[in-house]
Order: structure tokens, then sequence, then C-alpha cells
């Protein structure tokens, strides 16, 4: 098992790594520990959670909807009442396990309860194993606006155990997949798009992809953990990303968030190549590599304004100026460029041609 640290919290990954949260109640002498597990997945996940940790099974457990519609202030507010009727308080260490929308919704639910009570995440996707449960910000959306109410909050720990993937569909796979390659495209400068293709079909190289995704998070929220600079690049693929989550939340359509990532990646790679040199041959087979494994996302002309939208609202505009990362090359980002309206829109209309 490996141990990454991101400054005070320890992320534990391996085989093994859920079974490490079974001395947490006998750990807590003068602290309670309740289990905050999201509901949809709950009959999947909570046998092995009880299997590994059996200590727990005597801990008060809470269930939590936590599908995308659901990531909002109002979903939590009875969940609170709960923790409020049930004498929850700063010595309640919680629990938190499930997929990345539940990491997000329960580390905010527990940061700003009481003004803070400290929780560990038990992640169970690969999207929020490599992502989402780690590096400290929590958020619900506001409407279909992505993460845009949130804190900045660490867990004391994040257990990253992969016994939890075997019941993975394979389209949540391919979606935690998209946020590993994210980070070698821009942390790793000899990353090919060979080497891409060869991590996305051998799943024995997952663990070094996965260790590799944490370990330079921690590297990057360590320098900024407020984003005010270079973990700003983390957001790569994100700007168009999280606007076509918003307008797929809009229409009521399911889409992953790797796979809307993995369109604004190539989204932000076109921008690359027109505005800071980016390889024009390396992004061709950069689009055609991500609409083989992702499809591409439909959206008519007429949407483009409602995307465009999206994008201003994005928590790193600033005054209605939106700042995409851009690639010069794999290993190297900008993200203090902004980027014209005239070129989003060209982006987008370009897209179905990628
Ligand atoms: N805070 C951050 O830094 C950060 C980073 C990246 C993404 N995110 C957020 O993470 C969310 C996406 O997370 P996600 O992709 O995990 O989606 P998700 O939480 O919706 O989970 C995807 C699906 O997998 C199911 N599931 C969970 N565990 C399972 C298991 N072990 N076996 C089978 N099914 C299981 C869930 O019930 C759900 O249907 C988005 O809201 C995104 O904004 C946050």
């Amino acid at each position: 098992m490996e141990c990454v640290h991101d400054q005070n919290c320890s992320i534990h990954i391996g085989e093994g790594a859920v079974s490490l949260a079974d001395d947490i109640p006998l750990r807590q002498e003068d602290r309670n520990c309740i289990i905050l597990c999201e509901e949809n997945a709950a009959d999947l996940i909570l046998p092995i959670l009880g299997d590994r940790c059996p200590n727990l099974r005597k801990q008060p457990l809470y269930y939590l909807n936590a599908r995308e519609q659901d990531k909002q202030v109002s979903s939590l507010i009875p969940l609170w009442k709960a923790w409020e009727t049930d004498g929850i308080d700063r010595r309640t260490l919680v629990i938190n396990i499930g997929g990345g929308v539940l990491c997000d919704m329960g580390g905010f639910a527990a940061s700003v309860f009481k003004r803070g009570i400290p929780f560990v995440n038990i992640p169970t996707t690969l999207l929020s194993m490599a992502d989402a449960s780690v590096g400290g910000k929590t958020a619900v959306n506001l409407d279909e606006t992505k993460n845009v109410i949130g804190t900045f909050s660490r867990p004391e720990a994040v257990l990253i155990d992969p016994v939890f993937l075997e019941t993975l569909p394979e389209k949540e796979f391919l979606s935690g997949m998209a946020e590993l390659i994210k980070m070698q495209w821009i942390a790793n400068p000899d990353f090919s798009i060979d080497r891409t293709e060869e991590c996305f079909s051998s799943r024995a190289m997952l663990s070094d992809l996965l260790l590799s995704a944490i370990e330079q998070k921690a590297r990057i929220t360590a320098m900024d953990f407020k984003e005010g600079n270079i973990r700003k690049i983390l957001n790569f693929g994100h700007t168009f990303g999280h606007a076509f989550e918003a307008l797929a939340l809009k229409r009521k359509q399911k889409i992953t968030h790797g796979e809307a990532i993995a369109h604004g990646m190539t989204c932000e790679l076109y921008l690359s190549w027109l505005m800071t040199g980016f390889d024009r041959g390396k992004f061709e087979t950069c689009s055609a590599w991500i609409r083989k494994h992702y499809g591409i996302f439909q959206f008519s002309r007429h949407e483009i304004p409602d995307l465009i939208a999206y994008m201003k609202t994005d928590k790193k505009s600033i005054e209605g100026k939106v700042y995409p990362i851009l690639l010069p090359a794999f290993g190297q980002c900008r993200f203090t460029q902004a980027v014209p309206e005239s070129l989003l829109e060209k982006t987008l209309s370009a897209y179905p041609f990628f």
C-alpha cells in the first residue's frame, strides 16, 4: 500500500486501504464517528465496508441521494437537520463513502456544519479516487452551474481501495480514465498519444496512473491550496467541460463528469493550437483519440450562446472574461490568458468537425 501526504491529510492507496477505517471508532476516544453513504450504490458499497471494517457496523449510518442533479444545497438541509437532532458536533468524524458527488456533498456538508467537523473520504469510483476525494475542494452546484458553492477543506484522510472498482460500470471507468489522462497531459512532458492508448487499454497500469495523479495533485495543491494560480491547471478541459455538463443537466441528459471533461479537453487543445502553437498534428491525434473513446457531445448552433454564458459564470472567469487552460505542449500550461468570445464561439462551431 502506498501513502501520499497532502499537508495534514494522509492518502492511502492500494488493496486493503479501506480496512484502515476499521480503527477509526477505536482511535477516537473522545470522538464519535458516523458514516455518510451514497444511496444509489449503497447495496454495492456497504457490504464491502461492513466486511472489511466490522467496527463500523455499529456506527450511525446516514444515506444521501448523490446524483449530479441532487448536488444542491437544498439536498443537504434534511441531512443537517438529522445531524442536529442526533447531537452531531465537532467531536464527530464523518466517513464519506461513495463517488465524487458524495465526496463533494459530504465534504461540503461536514465542512460547514457547526463551522466544520472532520471527515474522511472513501471514494468508490475511479474518478473520485483519481480526483474528487483528494485535494480538499468540496462543493455543490447552484442550479446547473457547477460547484459554485463550496469550501476548501481537506479530509483528515482518504482511503483509496481498488476493491470498489470491481462493480463499477464501464462507462464510469471511462469517466475516471479521462481525469487520469488529463493529469498526464498537463503534467508529463514525455507523455505521447501512444502511451495514452497504452495506459487506457491496460488495466495493469492503472495503479501507477492513479498513484501518479494523486502525487501530482498533492504536489500542486501544496503550492497553491486555494487556487490563486498554479492549481488552476488542474482545470484543463473543465471550462468547456463544465459548460457541457451544465447544458446536459438543463436538458436532464446523463453525461459522466469524465466524458464532459474529455470533450472539454478537445476544445481546449484546439484553442491551444490556435493561441499557443500546440502542435496541429498532435491536436488532431488527441481529438481523434477522444472521439474514439468518448464519442461527441451533441449540441446545436442555437445552444452555443448558452454554452458561452455557462463559461462566463465559471469560477475561473473574471469580470465575464473566460480563462480556459491552454497547453503550448504536453506538460506545459497557461492559465492567465483570457480567450475572446469570438474564439470560444469559433471553437464550439468547429467542434463537430474536429
Ligand atoms: N472536488 C474535486 O476536486 C472534484 C474533482 C473532480 C470531480 N469532482 C466532482 O465529482 C463528481 C463526479 O464524480 P463521479 O464520476 O464519481 O460520479 P458519481 O458520484 O455520480 O458516481 C458515478 C456513478 O457510480 C455509482 N457508483 C459509485 N460507486 C460505485 C461502485 N463501487 N460500483 C458501482 N457503481 C458505483 C454512483 O452511484 C453513480 O451512479 C462531479 O460532481 C464532479 O464535479 C470533484
